[in-house]
């Protein structure tokens, strides 16, 4: 993919007569670029009705769509066709980070893994390089003049707030200090760049259903109960937002529980075990519900970013009988070490090729999967004082979820940059 400069060249001044000529090639080639694009854009997500119900086989479904797809929104040039940029291997790069931790002011302390006491960055200089194609270089000038006036809406867990700030980081270091910040409201983080009228927000909604983890800042429960169905109530604040990011998985894999009737402060309220399978069924048939009441496919795009892989047990990959991502400053090599629950992306394979609304998938599950290297382990801030006991043994208390800022998430945004300006 290495069409960064497409498009760009103006059409001379002509007179009504020479454009008159012009016109009649230039209308054969947008003819001709049309159906080009209509044959071999990745049609994995965008169009899925099926309608020939003969075979069942669970192998993905394409169809070809009725109408001739418009040129998707924010695109400014075309994907290397057919190149699946989430199969390829990663790349030393001394070239990197992108930006460095000290640089960015709107980095979480749980994600500052240096300035935490990290004693080496060998994880900062990756890149990932596709199998077919390349990834067009981030450029953040190119984003906010597309993201001008726009809203970016990122929605779901801490794991979908880690790449909402790495994306905020990749991009203020062009706007000056007076021209940019950042508010919390409740639910809703909203960074602006005030140059472009342009904001990029996140929004808390772990399992994108009304939850009993729904508060913003105390969500810590080991009881999880999702509502069944109840998408619109958060849904309610994403109207409106010109590219919607979500992603929902890691507080599917623990215990499971759904309300069927009743509100959560209700005394009385009717409760069911529900398995993670169904419960995810659940929230994704209700998200591409919502997502085709409610969005402009003419204006705005959708991206669904795959389960965040995790790194809590060594044996997993080879390792070690006790340990997990702690001390890890090497990748994975097995090839096949797939750090997330299968069923799972299933699941999402399923339901969100039923939406008639263009879903981009971002596939990082596989490519983050050999990165035991990048979590933030124990170098974060700890909001509760470590216990001598969690002192002596490290692997304890050793974060393996949430990844090191800059890091593996800023190259999940370049994914995002390629697929939403060259999809
Ligand atoms: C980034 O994009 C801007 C705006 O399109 C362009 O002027 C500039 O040349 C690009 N920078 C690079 C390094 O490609
Ligand atoms: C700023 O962007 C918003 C959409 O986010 C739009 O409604 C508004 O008209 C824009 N204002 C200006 C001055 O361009
Ligand atoms: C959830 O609600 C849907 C639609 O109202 C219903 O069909 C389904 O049976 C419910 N699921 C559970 C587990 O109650
Ligand atoms: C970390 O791993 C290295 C080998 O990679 C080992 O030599 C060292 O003892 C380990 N440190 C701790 C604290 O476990
Ligand atoms: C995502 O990638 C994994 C592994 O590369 C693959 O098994 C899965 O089918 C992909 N999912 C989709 C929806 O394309």
């Amino acid at each position: 993919m290495s069409k960064t400069s497409g498009d760009k060249s103006k059409p001379p001044p002509s007179s009504p007569v020479s454009r008159a000529t012009l016109l009649s090639p230039f209308l054969l080639l947008a003819f001709i670029f049309s159906i080009v694009v209509f044959y071999f854009i990745d049609f994995s997500w965008y169009v899925s009705r099926v309608q020939d119900h003969e075979h069942s086989d669970t192998s993905q479904k394409i169809s070809t769509p009725e109408k001739r797809r418009e040129r998707l929104p924010f695109a400014i040039g075309e994907g290397n066709n057919g190149c699946d940029l989430f199969s390829g291997r990663w790349v030393r790069d001394y070239g990197r980070p992108l930006y460095e931790e000290w640089e960015c002011p709107y980095l979480e302390p749980q994600t500052t893994c240096l300035e935490h006491g990290r004693p080496e960055k060998d994880y900062q200089y990756w890149r990932w390089q596709p199998d077919g194609c390349s990834i067009p270089s981030f450029n953040a000038t190119l984003m906010l003049e597309g993201l001008r006036g726009k809203r970016t809406m990122f929605i779901g867990d801490s794991l979908n707030r880690g790449q909402f700030t790495s994306l905020i980081c990749l991009l203020q270091r062009i706007i000056p200090p007076h021209a940019k910040s950042m508010q919390t409201f409740g639910s809703l983080t909203v960074f602006t760049a005030k140059e472009y009228n342009a904001t990029i927000e996140f929004y808390w909604a772990p399992f994108l259903l009304e939850s009993n983890a729904d508060n913003p800042f105390k969500h810590r429960v080991s009881d999880r109960i999702i509502r069944n169905g109840s998408v619109d109530k958060h849904g309610e604040h994403w109207k409106g937002a010109d590219i919607l990011v979500f992603n929902s998985y890691i507080w599917w894999i623990s215990g499971l529980r759904i309300l069927l009737q009743g509100s959560f402060e209700d005394e009385v309220k009717e409760i069911a075990d529900i398995t993670r399978e169904d419960g995810y069924h659940i929230a994704m048939k209700s998200l591409v519900k919502w997502i085709n009441t409610n969005v402009d496919p003419q204006k705005s795009r959708v991206f669904f970013i795959s389960m965040s892989p995790t790194h809590q047990r060594s044996y997993k990959w080879g390792g070690d009988q006790n340990g997990n991502c702690y001390n890890e400053t090497t990748m994975i090599e097995d090839p096949t070490f797939f750090g997330a629950k299968k069923s799972l992306m299933q699941v999402i394979t399923e339901e969100l090729s039923k939406s008639t609304i263009p879903i981009t998938f971002i596939n990082i599950t596989q490519l983050s999967s050999p990165r035991k290297d990048a979590h933030t382990s124990i170098y974060k801030k700890q909001w509760v004082p470590l216990t001598e006991k969690q002192l002596s043994d490290p692997q304890s208390y050793a974060d393996c979820i949430h990844w090191c800022l800059p890091g593996l998430q800023d190259i999940w945004n370049e994914l995002l940059f390629s697929k939403l300006f060259y999809p």
